[in-house]
């Protein structure tokens, strides 16, 4: 718990004593509530850089495999497999080659993406950082969205500091590798969410979308080999390389691997985030976790998805899997 923080007249007790979050599966926001988000020390006290620091000891092939093993994909809404984007990216050639993460979270409703950068930035950073090994690329960007001031506040701030340490730059924990990162603001277009749009973006020209092919991953920013992930894809990485591939995907089910940051809002007694492995079913997350709705009245409809998409058919053993189709899991609860 953060110093300081039990005299605080909200404050609900030690995160390890609350049910609701006890009994999360916190792989990526394990560390949130817990340490203090820019202090290096409490990062690596928290199991910090520890995958930065296998990723070292690896082949850029071997990090890519550890990632396609993981089942890993992508969280921005197509579900791609991460370690496939990543092995396109590898097997390209040129001489300068790109790391972009998309915050531009755009989503009404949706949260998620800033909350893993304001509350765990290192996370992100060491992510990044352990992507541009896997394809050899030494430079990054998180294209963040314009209306998040202090996750870009804090972002910068972990960057700067990061640097110091030596996790960040010419030569990352004395290996003589090297990966430079940069927060880019955007916009605030919702088409600059897609991937190339904001490639454009980022190139400093209006956001439109590109042609496909080539893909992003062979032709992508200033015409450079360029992996585009979303933050709670890269975020996901630094667990995979510390603890394993098997680890990660020892949750979930089916084709769908590892955990889901699933957002609660609308007429739901507790909305937030709550990170689960997949297979957990509709009923579960919106009665033990949202508490059921606000008004008390009987839960009746739940949107998937958010304002983008559809409402499942009505199953009390609905399951969250993977589906290319809601950029982050989020349900609004109606009472009729
Ligand atoms: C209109 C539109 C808006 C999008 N907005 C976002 C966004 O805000 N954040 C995001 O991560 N992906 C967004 N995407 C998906 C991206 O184009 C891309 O698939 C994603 O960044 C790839 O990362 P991933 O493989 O890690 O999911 C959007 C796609 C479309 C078509």
């Amino acid at each position: 718990m953060l110093e300081g923080s039990v005299s605080h007249p909200l404050a609900l007790g030690p995160t390890e004593e609350i049910d609701y979050l006890a009994r999360q599966q916190r792989l990526t926001f394990a560390r949130i509530g817990i340490t203090d988000p820019l202090s290096i020390d409490d990062y690596r006290a928290h199991s910090g850089f520890c995958g930065l620091e296998a990723a070292l000891q690896r082949e850029p092939q071997d990090i890519v495999e550890e990632v396609k093993a993981s089942g890993l994909r992508g969280r921005g809404g197509a579900a791609f497999p991460t370690g496939i984007k990543w092995q396109t990216v590898l097997d390209t050639p040129a001489d300068q080659k790109y790391i972009v993460c998309n915050a531009d979270e755009g989503d009404s409703g949706t949260f998620a993406d800033r909350l893993a950068m304001e509350c765990d930035p290192y996370m992100l950073i060491e992510g990044m950082t352990i992507a541009g090994l896997a394809v050899e690329a030494t430079q990054g960007y998180i294209y963040l969205r314009s209306e998040y001031p202090l996750a870009k506040q804090v972002l910068d701030e972990a960057i700067a500091r990061a640097e110091q340490a030596g996790y960040l730059g010419d030569n990352l924990c004395g290996s003589g590798r090297t990966f430079h990162l940069e927060v880019r603001l955007g916009a605030g277009a919702y088409i600059c969410g897609e991937e190339t749009s904001l490639l454009e973006s980022l190139e400093g020209k209006r956001g439109l979308v590109r042609f496909k092919p080539p893909l992003p991953a062979i032709e992508g920013l200033f015409g450079r080999p360029t992996v585009v992930n979303n933050v709670l894809s890269l975020a996901a990485v630094p667990f995979i390389l510390a603890e394993g591939a098997e680890a990660y995907a020892n949750h979930g089910m089916g084709r769908s691997w590892g955990t889901l940051a699933l957002q609660l809002a609308g007429n739901v007694k507790r909305g937030g985030l709550v990170e689960l492995a997949f297979g957990t079913t509709l009923r579960t997350l919106m009665e033990e976790f949202g508490g059921g709705t606000l008004t008390g009245k009987p839960l009746r409809a739940v949107q998937v998805g958010g304002p983008l998409c559809a409402y499942p058919k009505a199953s009390g053993t609905c399951r969250w899997i993977m589906k290319p189709s809601p950029r982050s899991a989020q349900a609004w609860a109606t009472a009729a």
